[in-house]
């Protein structure tokens, strides 16, 4: 019980988007050679997988920095759909396996464990697309999916080739949703 309540904190501290699922999480491949250097800066939040309840942030994006410690420090920013109000959410972001550079862990609250943060494929200059699944006991598993841009919006073709690769992995692009990017 204190395990899965850890797994549950952890999937809190990642997102409030997370998708639950049967079974144990699928097996996938990340994105080779990661480079960290190349991936800080401003990403744009594209799709994100549906959150249990209704979606009411527009404007979406996410600031990597690097931190004098080697972390990321990472500035989620938002606004919401209904009263425009802003929001921000400061995390950490760290690299615990230098061999395995693309399976990050983040985390936003302080007191949170952290969740993680793959990088299943990214070109640095145009998308990414991230994945995070954690089993519980093996029998089910929540997941989320995200796929952030270096530009509020993607070509259709880009989109397509991300999605046919997250298919490739047997996860299920239904539970990705576009993020409103007008008018921002
Ligand atoms: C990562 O990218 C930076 C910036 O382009 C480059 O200077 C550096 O050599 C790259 N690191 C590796 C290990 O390829
Ligand atoms: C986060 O980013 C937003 C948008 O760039 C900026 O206005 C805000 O000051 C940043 N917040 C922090 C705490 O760095
Ligand atoms: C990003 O997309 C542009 C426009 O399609 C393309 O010219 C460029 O090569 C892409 N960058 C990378 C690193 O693939």
């Amino acid at each position: 019980m204190v395990y899965l309540l850890c797994v549950l904190a952890a999937a809190l501290a990642v997102s409030n988007a997370q998708v639950f699922g049967g079974l144990g999480c699928p097996t996938v491949t990340t994105q080779k050679n990661f480079n960290l250097t190349r991936y800080l800066g401003t990403w744009y939040e594209v799709y994100k997988f549906k959150a249990n309840f209704e979606n009411n942030e527009k404007c979406i994006q996410a600031n990597y920095q690097l931190k004098p410690d080697g972390h990321i420090r990472v500035n989620n920013t938002g606004v919401s759909i209904t009263d425009s109000t802003p929001s921000t959410a400061i995390g950490d972001i760290y690299i615990p396996d230098m061999t395995d550079g693309s399976k990050l862990k983040v985390k936003f609250a302080s007191a949170a464990p952290y969740g993680n943060y793959w990088v299943l494929s990214t070109d640095y200059e145009n998308y990414t697309l991230i994945y995070s699944c954690t089993s519980i006991l093996g029998i089910s598993h929540f997941e989320f999916g995200w796929i952030l841009a270096r530009q509020r919006t993607l070509p259709d073709a880009t989109i397509n080739k991300l999605f046919a690769i997250t298919q490739g992995f047997k996860i299920d692009t239904s539970h990705f949703m576009k993020t409103d990017q007008s008018n921002c």
